[in-house]
């Protein structure tokens, strides 16, 4: 470490104590008749050139409460200015400083999405956190995904970025899937896709869907166990993913048999290849039921209409967010904000219009997978389209 260095985390590292200081943040220990106070420990500061910002890692003293650091999240925006994220949960947390803040927009280009796509078994586009790296999760790591916010905080937008991403770079025979969309609104244009078993918007439909991938799942466990094998992936013949999507979760949960099915699938679908994304507005979380809650493991959260209801949707920072598209993600207890790349409905309609496909059966499952004759030429094509628009753009 250079001289340089070392005075510049110096200094950072007394901002933050004053950040303790100021706000209090301290466990206070009588000896004899002095009161000694015992502040964070830091650990770790991180300078980030590239990205130009800072990280500190920090732990609580035994006995502190973690709240005080989210009640009082006021003192380090003080000394460090409004673009900090703080996250953590009991005793070790992480602050990053940075030195501008993010985009309230960012363009879907596909091009720019791909790379981050590769390698990954079922690819989820999230969106791109404030150090600018497009955050892309593994559906396999992750299982299933539930996303919260108020009305307008982008939560069908991320289910576009989501799912026009997968449909651009996965083939129908590698996943297919079931979109239930209770509020007639958002789903009606993957209609008619290569990639789209069916499209759900009443309660009787869905609750016969859902019981023949419960059926399919079951058969699946069936296989894994007759072939010795962990996950479907390692199966001899390849079976497309099935992913479960439901728009508003909340107008699905007076029905008992369909919330039974989804505690079901959310249990044991994972290495059957069954995987749920769900989304609703806050606030109702807990009517979702707690098995079911516990076992979305990755949770996303928009814009929530105030901190009780981020709150009751398992977070701490999403009561800060004004934007439609900014996210949190929080995975392990780590909270991360991302800027969502947006596409309306007209452009996903276009991108989509070539996957448009012929359904054929499956004889040896009750899936049906549909024909996706020339995948790659038409990918060449949309690729083809993107780059023009660029070009359009920049005219
Ligand atoms: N990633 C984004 N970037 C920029 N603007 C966005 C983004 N996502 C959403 N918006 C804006 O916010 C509007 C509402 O978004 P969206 O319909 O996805 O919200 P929602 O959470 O699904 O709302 P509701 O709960 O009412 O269905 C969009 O029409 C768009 O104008
Ligand atoms: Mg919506």
């Amino acid at each position: 470490m250079g001289l340089k260095t070392f005075w510049v985390k110096a200094k950072l590292k007394s901002d933050l104590m004053r950040c303790f200081r100021d706000g209090k943040i301290v466990k206070t220990v009588k000896r004899g008749d002095q009161n000694v106070d015992f502040f964070p420990q830091i650990h770790d500061v991180f300078v980030d050139e590239e990205k130009k910002a800072v990280r500190f890692v920090f732990t609580l003293k035994s006995g502190m409460d973690p709240e005080l650091l989210t009640k009082r999240e006021w003192v380090f925006r003080q000394v460090f200015g409004e673009n900090i994220e703080l996250s953590g949960k009991t005793k070790k947390f992480t602050l990053w400083v940075y030195s501008k803040g993010m985009p309230d927009n960012v363009k879907y280009v596909f091009e720019d999405i791909q790379p981050h796509l590769e390698e990954l078994f079922m690819p989820l586009v999230i969106g791109y956190d404030r150090r600018n790296n497009l955050i892309c999760l593994d559906l396999k790591e992750i299982h299933h995904a539930i996303l919260t916010g108020s009305t307008g905080s982008g939560k069908s937008s991320l289910f576009r970025a989501i799912l026009v991403s997968i449909m651009l770079y996965k083939s129908p025979q590698d996943v297919q899937f079931l979109l239930i969309d209770m509020k007639n609104s958002e789903f009606g244009i993957y209609r008619g896709g290569a990639h789209v078993k069916e499209v759900l918007m009443d309660q009787e439909s869905v609750l016969k869907a859902l019981q023949q991938v419960e059926a399919e799942m079951h058969r699946r466990s069936k296989l894994l166990d007759s072939e010795d094998v962990e996950h479907v992936a390692d199966l001899e013949k390849k079976l497309p993913v099935i992913m479960v999507v439901i728009d508003e979760i909340i107008a699905l949960v007076d029905n008992k048999k369909i919330m039974k099915i989804l505690t079901n699938l959310s249990c044991l679908g994972r290495s059957a290849g069954v995987h749920i994304i769900g989304a609703m507005q806050s606030g109702r979380a807990k009517d979702v039921g707690g098995q079911f809650l516990n076992n979305m493991n990755c949770r996303i959260s928009g814009k929530q209409s105030d901190a009780t209801n981020a709150k009751v949707a398992g977070f701490t920072t999403a009561k800060n967010i004004s934007t439609p598209g900014r996210m949190v993600l929080s995975l392990d207890g780590v909270e991360t904000h991302v800027q969502v790349p947006f596409m309306d409905k007209q452009r996903a309609k276009k991108l989509l219009q070539p996957f448009k496909g012929k359904v054929i059966q499956d004889p040896n499952s009750d899936i049906q997978v549909s024909q996706s004759c020339m995948l790659e030429e038409i990918k060449e094509h949309i690729i083809n389209e993107f780059t023009l628009e660029g070009m359009e753009e920049d005219e």
